[in-house]
């Protein structure tokens, strides 16, 4: 397995394989990579002759005062992960590497960003639509591969792959937890002992939310109080949102009369953690 920094050594890889004739899957990350990450690469290595891994900590998706600068970093263990699950190349760029000092153009998007995540992070999908369209345009994958836990990010780059009719297939996958229902992230890694107990309050709640659902419930006023009440009973939680969208459009639906995302982002102490779950009725 390589590991490379500039642009230029990928497209020489990916050059070599595609006159080869491989296939090419893609998962791009931000590092500091668990077995959410890992799963992506190991369905990626299932479907394709050849498997990149970006591990880029972007800054344009990230606001003023969040965590860009604290974010988690360790690209030898990535590196090693990579390898071990059969990954092809690392690709590892510094900002400067993607982002020049005359950089000025972003991918926008309209519609979808404009719930859920993007009301406490307004900037946020432009700049991952604007880095993965970048890192898209360097690897040239047929597949790239999107974890579920980031359900909006999941349906806004589905999106813009359509709209900008990029001849990529997107596979989503699956979130992976830990044994006690918390989804896997790599912001895990700032909750102390107490906070870490506390944030099992999102996967808890959003069972709630499933169960009540499932036995009929289809108010979703009533579905997102019972969400909100679990978590507000937890007193290092606070609710950033808990929404129920069209599960395609990401716009606030009333009814669950449609496949809809159950979503809900919560602070635990300072770190901001999010899950979901989607819902689709069966057909009698
Ligand atoms: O999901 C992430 O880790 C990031 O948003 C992504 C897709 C790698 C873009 O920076």
């Amino acid at each position: 397995m390589k590991l490379v920094k500039t642009i230029k050594e990928v497209r020489e890889e990916v050059k070599q394989w595609k006159r080869e004739g491989k296939t090419i899957g893609f998962v791009p990350t931000m590092g500091y990579l668990h077995d959410g990450h890992m799963s992506l690469v190991d369905k990626s290595v299932s479907q394709n002759d050849r498997t990149v891994v970006s591990v880029f900590v972007n800054p344009t998706q990230f606001g003023p005062g969040e965590d860009l600068e604290s974010y988690p970093r360790d690209i030898e263990h990535d590196a090693k992960l990579c390898e071990e699950h059969g990954a092809a190349l690392v690709f590892n760029p510094e900002p400067e590497e993607m982002y020049d000092e005359m950089f000025c153009t972003y991918v926008e998007m309209s519609g979808l960003t404009e719930e859920l995540c993007a009301k406490t992070r307004p900037t946020h999908f432009r700049g991952v639509c604007t880095v993965v369209s970048k890192l898209f345009n360097i690897v040239t994958p047929d597949r790239a591969y999107f974890g579920e836990k980031d359900a909006q990010q999941l349906a806004v780059i589905r999106r813009m792959v359509k709209d900008l009719s990029m001849d990529i297939e997107i596979v989503g996958c699956p979130i992976v937890r830990e044994e006690d229902g918390l989804a896997k992230s790599s912001r895990n890694t700032y909750l102390n002992e107490k906070e870490r107990a506390a944030a099992t309050v999102l996967s808890r709640s959003l069972r709630i939310g499933k169960r009540l659902v499932e036995c009929g419930e289809r108010s979703c006023g009533a579905v997102e109080a019972a969400i909100r009440a679990e978590v507000e009973r937890e007193p290092l939680a606070k609710v950033d949102y808990v929404k129920i969208v069209d599960a395609e459009t990401m716009k606030p639906v009333k009814k669950i009369d449609r496949p809809v995302l159950v979503a809900e982002a919560v602070y635990i102490g300072k770190t901001r953690l999010i899950d979901n779950f989607s819902f689709t009725e069966e057909k009698q």
